[in-house]
């Protein structure tokens, strides 16, 4: 079936077949930041945004973005200005390998967007679904709420247009 969707803003259409899921669309068509962990809705590891909502790219149907509006970590970078995410990650050395981070990054977006001034334990809740091998969680935590910091509350986070 043919879908039509947004994908950080830009209007595509795809070809999907039954079986297919986000994950495979995205990852087919140039949007390889959503990554493959651990491919059972497990990990967290491929975590975009379907209008607004978190979602699992590897367990959820392609079909259901028909219509819909996709965020990937790819559109969160506007030209050359970085989401205070991506800011705050760097800035805290919150990632090694960085498999994980951008999961993380679109999980931590829909918490940041839900609540401005989120407590440390309320990142850690929003998070625990999101694996990281690497760094032990604190500097993920920490550049968390470092970044709701630097968010002012009625600002809605960037966005490609
Ligand atoms: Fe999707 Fe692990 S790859 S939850
Ligand atoms: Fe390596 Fe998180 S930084 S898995």
């Amino acid at each position: 079936m043919k879908i039509s969707c947004t994908i950080n803003g830009d209007k595509r259409e795809f070809n999907v077949s039954p079986g297919d899921v986000i994950l495979d669309v995205l990852r087919e068509n140039g949007y390889t930041g959503a990554k493959r962990g651990c491919n059972t809705g497990s990990c967290g590891m491929c975590t975009v945004q379907v209008d607004g909502d978190s979602t699992l790219a590897c367990i959820t149907p392609a079909r259901n973005i028909d219509e819909s509006s996709v965020e990937t970590i790819e559109g969160l970078q506007s030209q050359d200005t970085l989401h205070p995410l991506q800011e705050a990650f760097i800035e805290n050395n919150a990632l090694q390998c960085g498999f994980c981070t951008p999961g993380i990054i679109m999980q931590s977006k829909a918490l940041l967007e839900q609540s401005s001034s989120p407590s440390e334990s309320d990142v850690k809740e929003a998070l625990s679904g999101n694996v990281c091998r690497c760094t032990g969680y604190v500097k993920i935590v920490d550049a968390v709420l470092d970044a709701a910091e630097q968010m002012p509350a009625d600002t809605e986070p960037s966005t490609k247009q």
